[in-house]
């Protein structure tokens, strides 16, 4: 029975179920779970729960009861879903529905495809290539007056910019708009709304700020569809105003709100981790700035265009293994709609479980010293990454895959290869290497990476 139909009516009601005990693992402490060690360290956390109970196992996290499904191959099971056990929805409801409810990513089974269909057209290869000049500019002129330490911290800086960037290319908001400062306020009370412990409207909790975040982004985006279906504008936020499904029917007011607020958090959480992690390894090992600068200035002349992307070869392998050590979405949620098995145990419906590429990614069965730092090991000849379809999945698999992947490859490699021909960076004296991660919600360095910036 396919979860379209009679059951997936009630799946989104019933709550969790806690029920795991038959399964190997240990819940840890009461309400907390393992959930402390998750944030000292997620990829030992998960390396030990391998070692002691296997590939499925039970787990105790953020006051939930956790089935953790490693490994390529429940990876594969879970992410592809051939037969539509696994909610998205309920997966991440808890953390993310008060905030990014409706959501592409926080809908279900033929729903999902509607909308994610429509959405398509956004995120063709056309569409993007349109976006690549803007984000030249944008980023050309963002890193001029890049402060030096103690100001510069590479991760405070990245994420703002590429926040206007968004601003810019999602939402058509303009730099000088006054809204903007107030709309970043609301995004960024919104992704720390997610990670609140206390889940409860009450003034100065981070939940009632996020959830305040997101009833400004919502009345904000609301009172300006009408005007966005009447604007060719090329911005995200007007073409989600236009698309039309094959019956010819429009996104509703709600949906296109929705899916605009969903999506800029997608975009930008990510993709600032992802540029953190590539400079925190570039520092880390000066010798990659030298080999992608060289790069950068032997195949592009001048400004980046978009035919020049599959070009710059070290730099792609550089940014996959970057995602690979520092994968930017350690792990997926979902809840199964429906008993089912997985790795020969019996999971119950309701149950939430957790797929994790930050695990998949450093497996001694997957990779040559996984631990090691190896851009070429994506290069041809090697190709590691393509021993199991799901040895590498920083951007999922399956239906809900990531949409903004090209995107986000082309935003990477532009801003590198504008940065690396403008600076070499370095970290300021009295600051060692290796640099340590935090590495929930998204993998970032602890120290927000403090650089001493030296004009080329
Ligand atoms: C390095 C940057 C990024 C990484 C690593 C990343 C990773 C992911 C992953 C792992 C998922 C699937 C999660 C799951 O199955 O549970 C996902 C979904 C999604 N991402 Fe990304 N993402 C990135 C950038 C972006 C960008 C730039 C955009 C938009 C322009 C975007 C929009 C989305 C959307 C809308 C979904 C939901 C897709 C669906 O449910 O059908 N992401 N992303």
């Amino acid at each position: 029975m396919s979860a379209d139909t009679a059951d997936a009516i009630d799946y989104q009601q019933a709550p969790d179920n806690r029920k795991l005990s038959h399964l190997p693992g240990r819940y840890g402490l009461p309400w907390l779970g393992q959930s402390l060690r998750t944030l000292k360290d997620l990829p030992g956390f998960l390396h030990e729960q391998h070692q002691r109970y296997g590939n499925l196992s039970r787990a105790g996290l953020g006051g939930q009861h956790v089935v953790l499904a490693l490994g390529p191959e429940l990876s594969r099971q879970v992410l592809l879903d051939r037969e539509q056990n696994f909610s998205n929805q309920m997966g991440y409801n808890r953390s993310m529905g008060p905030f990014f409810g409706g959501g592409l990513m926080l809908r279900d089974f033929q729903e999902h495809r509607i909308h994610r269909r429509i959405m398509q057209t956004a995120f063709k290869f056309d569409t993007l290539k349109q976006y690549l000049p803007l984000m030249n500019e944008m980023f050309s002129t963002g890193i001029v007056d890049w402060q030096q330490p103690p100001e510069c911290y590479f991760h405070q800086q990245i994420k703002e910019l590429l926040l206007r960037v968004a601003a810019h290319i999602f939402l058509g908001v303009k730099k000088n708009m006054p809204q903007l400062p107030l709309l970043n306020r609301a995004f960024l009370d919104c992704v720390d709304g997610m990670s609140a412990l206390l889940p409860f409207e009450f003034p100065g909790l981070k939940f009632h700020r996020g959830c305040r975040g997101r009833r400004y982004l919502y009345s904000y985006f609301a009172a300006r569809v009408a005007a966005r279906r009447m604007s060719d504008s090329k911005d995200m936020f007007t073409l989600f105003a236009h698309e039309r499904d094959e019956n010819g029917e429009l996104f509703s007011d709600d949906d296109v709100v929705r899916h605009i607020i969903f999506l800029t958090m997608a975009a930008h959480d990510t993709t600032t981790s992802a540029l953190s992690s590539c400079m925190a390894e570039l520092v880390g090992q000066t010798h990659w700035q030298t080999r992608l600068r060289e790069e950068c200035c032997d195949v592009l002349d001048g400004t980046m265009r978009y035919e020049d992307l599959p070009k710059l070869e070290l730099m792609d392998q550089f940014m996959h293994e970057t995602l690979r050590v520092h994968s930017p979405v350690p792990m997926s949620m979902r809840r199964t709609v429906r008993d089912c098995e997985l790795a020969g145990h019996a999971i119950p419906a309701h149950s939430i479980l957790a797929v994790a590429p930050s695990f998949s990614h450093r497996m001694a069965e997957c990779w040559d010293n996984p631990e090691v730092f190896d851009p070429p090991r994506f290069a041809p000849g090697r190709e590691e990454h393509k021993r199991h379809p799901f040895n590498y999945i920083p951007f999922g698999g399956g239906a809900h895959k990531c949409i903004g992947m090209h995107f986000a490859m082309m935003q990477i490699k532009c801003f590198l290869a504008i940065f690396l021909r403008r600076y070499t960076a370095e970290l300021p004296a009295g600051h060692s290497l290796p640099i340590t991660f935090q590495d929930v919600p998204f993998p970032y360095p602890k120290n927000h990476l403090p650089l001493v910036l030296k004009p080329l």
